[in-house]
């Protein structure tokens, strides 16, 4: 028996679309999409051909998570199957619960990076063999996104998916360039959302931002059951636009959170939660007045809707009788002067100054499965 005083205790949280490769440049840049993808990532994601650099920068990943709460991950890794090996290690020892995948690509893609079709689809089958459903770690069929794939590496890759039933994780209308090069790459597809659907790959996926669709792809990502990846952090940074999340709600389609790091400036989910409410409330501010957002919908955003996103609803994100012991030790007087007083002090006051406030120094604890994965000191 732990007993943790007077801190909050919250469900570990759950960080739907994060970038391994990323970490070290998170914060830095700020390109549009495009010209970030070229300038910062792409050249760092080619330094994980080097297994020492790869094993050493994926130890670093899972443990900056695990100290800022984060319980679960839906991960992107890079193109090369012994780093790939090596961060599902480094996962496994870390003891966080992840879904990870390498990205695929096959075309439109620098030299470093870019594989063949087969190479790319069998790599990835032999990661499936080897990683999918050992211990908390899941394989996620991960197509970059569109711009970086063929016809028949999608097709092939989904294909895999239903067959070892692996969810599939994407970026979707991120940007405008991105839009309007996969008009021209995909002109036989009706829209960004169709070719996915096209190629196998909506039902259930992630589908990172979704910045810039029309009404007929929120419809088809609906009857798709797709998932939508709000990332506000990100979506800001890089000057992709503004996550309409009442549009989402009215269209009937669940959406979770996620920190997109290094477009997002860092790992923490309470971060997110912030970023979501600020971002809702410029919205208001331009008139979309039905986009406010309380801080118990950031929470089951970070929470509960992470966890329907990973078909786990039934076992991650809440604090309920049998559900999975992820939870998380806030120390909300770390960021409080007024701590011990009487101003301000309601769970809700107590959260909200610590979702607001330099969170880092107030995670605790982090907990996964029953054991005890982070402490702060
Ligand atoms: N679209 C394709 N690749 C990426 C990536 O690494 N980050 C972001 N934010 N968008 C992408
Ligand atoms: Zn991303």
């Amino acid at each position: 028996v732990h007993d943790w005083g007077d801190a909050l205790i919250l469900p570990g949280l759950i960080d739907t679309h994060v970038h391994l490769p990323q970490l070290a440049y998170a914060g830095l840049g700020g390109q549009p999409l495009l010209q970030w993808l070229n300038e910062m990532t792409f050249p760092t994601e080619a330094r994980f051909a080097d297994a020492s650099f790869a094993e050493r920068a994926s130890e670093r990943f899972f443990s900056s998570l695990l100290a800022a709460g984060t319980t679960s991950a839906a991960v992107y890794l890079t193109v090369f199957e012994q780093a790939g090996d090596l961060a599902f290690q480094a996962a496994a020892a870390s003891g966080i619960r992840a879904w990870m995948g390498k990205p695929l690509m096959d075309i439109r893609s620098p030299e470093a990076l870019c594989e063949s079709t087969a190479e790319a689809l069998a790599s990835m089958q032999r990661l499936i063999d080897r990683w999918h459903g050992v211990g908390l770690l899941r394989y996620v069929v991960t197509p970059r996104f569109a711009l970086s794939c063929t016809p028949e590496l999608m097709r092939q890759a989904g294909e895999m998916a239903r067959h070892h039933q692996c969810l599939v994780q994407t970026h979707l209308a991120e940007n405008l360039d991105e839009v309007a090069a996969i008009a021209d790459a995909f002109p036989q597809s009706e829209h960004y959302t169709a070719v996915y659907r096209d190629h196998g790959l909506l039902d259930k996926a992630l589908l990172a931002h979704c910045l810039h669709l029309d009404d007929a792809e929120l419809g088809m990502i609906k009857h798709h059951h797709g998932c939508v990846v709000h990332c506000p952090a990100s979506n800001r940074f890089l000057q992709s636009g503004v996550f309409d999340a009442a549009r989402m709600r009215s269209a009937g389609i669940d959406w979770s959170l996620g920190s997109d790091v290094g477009a997002g400036y860092g790992p923490s989910m309470l971060k997110e939660m912030r970023e979501a409410m600020e971002t809702a409330k410029t919205s208001a501010l331009f008139g979309r007045e039905s986009s406010r957002m309380e801080l118990r919908q950031a929470l089951a955003a970070a929470t509960r809707q992470g966890a329907r996103a990973l078909g786990m609803e039934q076992e991650l994100g809440a604090l309920e009788k049998g559900f999975q012991a992820d939870f998380i030790v806030l120390d909300d007087a770390a960021v409080n002067e007024f701590a011990g007083s009487r101003l301000f002090q309601s769970p809700q006051e107590r959260l909200q100054r610590v979702v607001y406030r330099e969170n880092a120094r107030a995670v605790q604890a982090t907990w996964v499965a029953g054991r005890l994965r982070y402490s702060r000191h």
